[in-house]
């Protein structure tokens, strides 16, 4: 019995799909301060002109440059395995499969689009990349990608993330970045903060506004900014995930798959592994999709679809998404990179149109979930994988009850071995749930009450 399908390295996908193509509604454009559409110019101080032309980018297909395959080969194709030890476990008719993006150097899926985006900045003549991080996942894995590229890099860290993780520091370190913890003392954005909460346990989007800020202020043009997930042209990157699932899925025969699931912070291992099954049910597959997030960060089962900036100091253009409010500081959860106020407008894009279904854990089922995938699929979960796991389990118990044969596709998007104080947490029993009150979530909605609303576009078909 075949447990993991392999993909050779000449069958890797030369090319990433880009769903804005095949949106039944075009996406509506990110606004500046005064309410307009901005110009791709005016994201010139911030990213490199080539990468705004993949995040503005029509063409369906677009082509991955053969120096950024040549890194990707490191760990790329990446392996389908069959969760048989968990189907056994569940007693379910189901056939569960998952991508492993844990096998990467920093791993996670963040590299799929480190790696693109630090050789579209080298090409560019940059020299130095700043950017936040969450759980040091993504920091980590642009670390790395700078490592092999030649370019320097800083990583602004959450607070919270930079305690509990000295780790992720250190593989930073050693891969020759430098991380502070944010809000630092570095920035006008992070003193701010501090003079007002000097004990927050900081968020993704204060660490944004930081590292927006360090690379615009440098006034030599050789520093520019870099985001692992919420941006188009990070889905974009993240699809050669989806990609090699259908390969791989082919390869044993599977002819039709019935659900994909998940994790999504800002949306990116979500959407690498869905969109291309998303384009599926949109030429008529019937396919359940759902991102998973969680809880105590409801992101896309509570907040409303608004335009909103992607960072707490305003310093983005208005994006439109699902969201909490910019100035939302989620609970000091596990899921350090599940942590975002926001969501990308791409995914969020397809959750009005009905093409997929957000659904929310809260983190202690998360962790009695990876705690079971250990003890049958023997691989340790980042926190944040936890919640797609959580989500699977759920769907193959229904599988179980309604006696269908469903094939489940979902994202193992990291390994949990740098998490381990999360684990211990819930394994003493003190590991506790976060709800969001209804009254903090209100509160926080009022700070983007009198932002643009983008018009929730939907043709009603799904
Ligand atoms: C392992 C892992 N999974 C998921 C996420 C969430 O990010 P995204 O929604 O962009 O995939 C992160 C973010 O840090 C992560 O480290």
């Amino acid at each position: 019995m075949q447990v993991k399908v392999l993909l050779d390295e000449s069958e890797i996908p030369r090319q990433w799909y880009n769903i804005a193509a095949d949106l039944p509604t075009p996406m509506q454009p990110p606004l500046g301060p005064d309410g307009k559409p901005i110009s791709p110019e005016m994201l010139a101080p911030v990213f490199p002109m080539n990468i705004i032309e993949q995040e503005v980018s029509q063409e369906r297909w677009i082509d991955i440059p053969e120096e950024v395959l040549q890194i990707l080969y490191l760990w790329r194709p990446s392996p389908l395995y069959r969760a048989r030890s968990l189907e056994k476990a569940l007693g379910t008719p189901a056939r569960i499969y998952y991508k492993n993006e844990g096998v990467s150097p920093a791993g996670s899926h963040k590299p799929n689009t480190a790696v693109p985006q630090a050789w579209y900045n080298k090409q560019f003549g940059i020299k130095r990349i700043t950017t936040e991080t969450g759980a040091g996942q993504w920091g980590s894995a642009l670390a790395f990608s700078c490592a092999l590229l030649g370019l320097e890099c800083k990583v602004y860290m959450v607070r919270i993330s930079f305690d509990q993780k000295p780790f992720r520091r250190l593989m930073m370190e050693t891969w020759g970045a430098k991380c502070v913890a944010s809000p630092s003392n570095e920035t006008q954005a992070g003193r701010n903060i501090l003079a007002e909460l000097p004990d927050t346990p900081g968020s993704l989007g204060i660490a944004i506004s930081e590292a927006v800020e360090a690379a615009v202020s440098d006034k030599s043009g050789q520093t520019r900014y870099s985001l692992g997930s919420v941006l188009n042209h990070v889905m974009l990157h993240q699809t050669i995930i989806g990609l090699e699932a259908k390969k791989q899925l082919a390869k044993v025969n599977e002819k039709k798959v019935d659900v994909v699931i998940g994790c999504a912070g800002g949306g990116s291992n979500f959407a690498g592994l869905a969109f291309p099954f998303v384009a599926d049910k949109i030429a008529g597959a019937d396919i359940e999709i759902y991102p998973v997030e969680p809880s105590s960060c409801p992101t896309m089962t509570r907040g409303p679809f608004s335009y909103d900036f992607g960072d707490t100091a305003e310093m983005t253009p208005l994006l439109p998404m699902h969201t909490l409010g910019h100035k939302f500081v989620p609970p000091a959860i596990h899921a350090g990179g599940l942590r975002y106020h926001g969501i990308a407008p791409l995914v969020s894009q397809t959750i009005v149109e009905g093409l997929v279904t957000p659904r929310a854990y809260h983190q202690v089922e998360c962790y009695k979930a990876a705690l079971l995938w250990a003890r049958t699929e023997g691989f340790i979960s980042a926190p944040e994988t936890s919640h797609a796991i959580a989500c699977a389990i759920e769907e193959a118990k229904k599988a179980k009850e309604e006696g269908k044969e469903k094939v489940i596709l979902m994202n193992w998007s990291g390994h949990g071995l740098m998490d381990l104080t999360g684990y211990e947490k819930f394994m003493s029993g003190k590991l506790e749930d976060f709800p969001l009150p209804e009254e903090m979530l209100q509160e926080s909605l009022a700070s983007i009450s009198k932002l643009p609303k983008p018009q929730a576009a939907k043709t009603g078909k799904w």
